[in-house]
């Protein structure tokens, strides 16, 4: 008896021992990433998440800047404050202003890039894409970052 609760002991603190290296490992990980991504160079590392008229639409930093290649100014030099949250106060900031070439839709063109006319799930991530961007799908309430 005595015999057999001590080996459990020792393979626990075995078991122990091993997720507590790959978490140390996991966290490592993580740092390693948000260090090669570097705000200044690339914007906000945060998704910006747009919720009026409609929740919501998603917007990446990393996608325009790291992943297309942008510079600040082609969106922060007159379509876009460096304020989130403001465009989606302005009473035209709907697909109609997009179609005619404002706001996301400067690029959004089937020319620079994907038409806003398509792909209406790649910008809309809906209400369960906005849970699950902010945490609320975990916790069963809007959760905070
Ligand atoms: C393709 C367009 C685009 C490019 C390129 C871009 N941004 Fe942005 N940026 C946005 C949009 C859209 C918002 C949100 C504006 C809003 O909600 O009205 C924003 C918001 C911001 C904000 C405010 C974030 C907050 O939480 O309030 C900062 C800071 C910012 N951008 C910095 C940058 C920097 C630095 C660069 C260049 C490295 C850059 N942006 C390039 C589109 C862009
Ligand atoms: C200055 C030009 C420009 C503006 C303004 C712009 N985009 Fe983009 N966007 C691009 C380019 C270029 C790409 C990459 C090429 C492509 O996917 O067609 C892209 C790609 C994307 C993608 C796909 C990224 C991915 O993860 O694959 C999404 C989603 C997106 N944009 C959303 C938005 C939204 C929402 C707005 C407005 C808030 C916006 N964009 C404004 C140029 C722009
Ligand atoms: C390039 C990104 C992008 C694409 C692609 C896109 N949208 Fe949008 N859409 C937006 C943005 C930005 C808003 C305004 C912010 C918000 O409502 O959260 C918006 C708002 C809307 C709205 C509410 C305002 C209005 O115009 O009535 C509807 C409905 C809508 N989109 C439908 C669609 C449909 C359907 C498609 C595909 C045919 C589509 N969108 C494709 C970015 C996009």
């Amino acid at each position: 008896m005595m015999r057999g609760k001590k080996s459990v002991s020792v393979l626990c603190g075995l078991l122990l021992l091993a997720g507590g290296v790959a978490f140390a490992g996991q966290v490592t990980g993580q740092q390693q990433k948000e260090e090669a991504y570097d705000e200044n160079t690339y914007g906000p590392a945060n998704p910006i998440i747009m919720t009026k008229p409609l929740k919501a639409v998603v917007f990446l930093h990393k996608a325009h800047t790291m992943g297309a290649g942008l510079g600040c100014d082609s969106c922060h030099s007159g379509i876009f404050e460096m304020a989130a949250g403001t465009a989606q106060e302005k009473p035209d900031f709907n697909m109609d202003s997009l179609y005619k070439g404002k706001y996301c839709g400067a690029c959004h063109d089937g020319n620079m890039a994907f038409a806003s006319n398509t792909r209406c799930s790649t910008c809309h991530v809906g209400v369960r894409g906005y849970n699950r961007l902010t945490g609320a799908d975990a916790k069963g309430k809007a959760g905070h970052h």
